[in-house]
């Protein structure tokens, strides 16, 4: 599947950071695929991310990637470790042309007209705008969309259950993504399970 109808699958891809005292990340996937939420990202920002993302991409009905790739070494090992798309915070030449080279679906973050130039001259068009509130929230993503009116996005950073709506009605973005549907410190499925499904729910 490539990244544009990854992005499409659902209209919140949520963001992940697994804590050793957290939740059973396989519990946590079929919790969040049975609720309509199939894309998962995974942040490598904890010790046993990598471990999590593997045992999670075997769950039926899930995409599960790696996000927080920050070089080219990190993003092969995700790729073996099974990551079906990858997601950087920003864009660098290198992490840029290994994904390429790779032919995995990737999502690079841009915040302005130049991550997105550069982006382009790889031949990229589908993005992560992060942070999405910081660097100036929907006004800033619909200034970009008049040059990039071909770019498609997903915006991540700072979006809440109560803003994703606003960001999900503007025609170029395809998803959000956002830790608020698996808050940290919260064990219990159920719970999640009523924040995945309202997540899903939002278009
Ligand atoms: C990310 O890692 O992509 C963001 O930190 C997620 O942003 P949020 O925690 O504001 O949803």
């Amino acid at each position: 599947m490539n990244i544009d109808a990854i992005m499409r699958l659902s209209p919140v891809i949520p963001v992940l950071v697994i804590d050793e005292d957290g939740p059973d990340p396989v519990e946590l996937a079929e919790t969040l695929v049975a609720n309509g939420l199939r894309v998962i990202e995974v942040t490598l920002r904890t010790p046993g991310a990598l471990a999590a993302m593997t045992a999670m991409a075997g769950v039926s009905g899930a995409v599960v990637g790696a996000g927080t790739i920050l070089d080219p070494d990190q993003l092969l090992r995700a790729i073996d470790a099974g990551a079906k798309f990858i997601v950087s915070p920003g864009l660098t030449e290198r992490i840029g042309r290994a994904a390429i080279d790779s032919g995995v679906a990737y999502l690079p973050g841009v915040a302005n007209s130049g991550d997105i130039m550069r982006g382009m001259e790889m031949g990229l068009d589908r993005f992560k705008f992060f942070p999405a509130m910081a660097s100036g929230g929907l006004p800033a993503l619909k200034a970009l969309c008049g040059p990039f009116y071909d770019a498609r996005f997903c915006p991540t950073g700072g979006i809440t259950r109560g803003t994703a709506p606003e960001w999900l009605a503007d025609p170029a973005v395809l998803c959000v993504g956002g830790s608020w549907v698996v808050p940290k410190g919260e064990w219990s499925m159920a719970k999640i399970g009523v924040l995945a499904k309202t997540a899903a729910q939002l278009r």
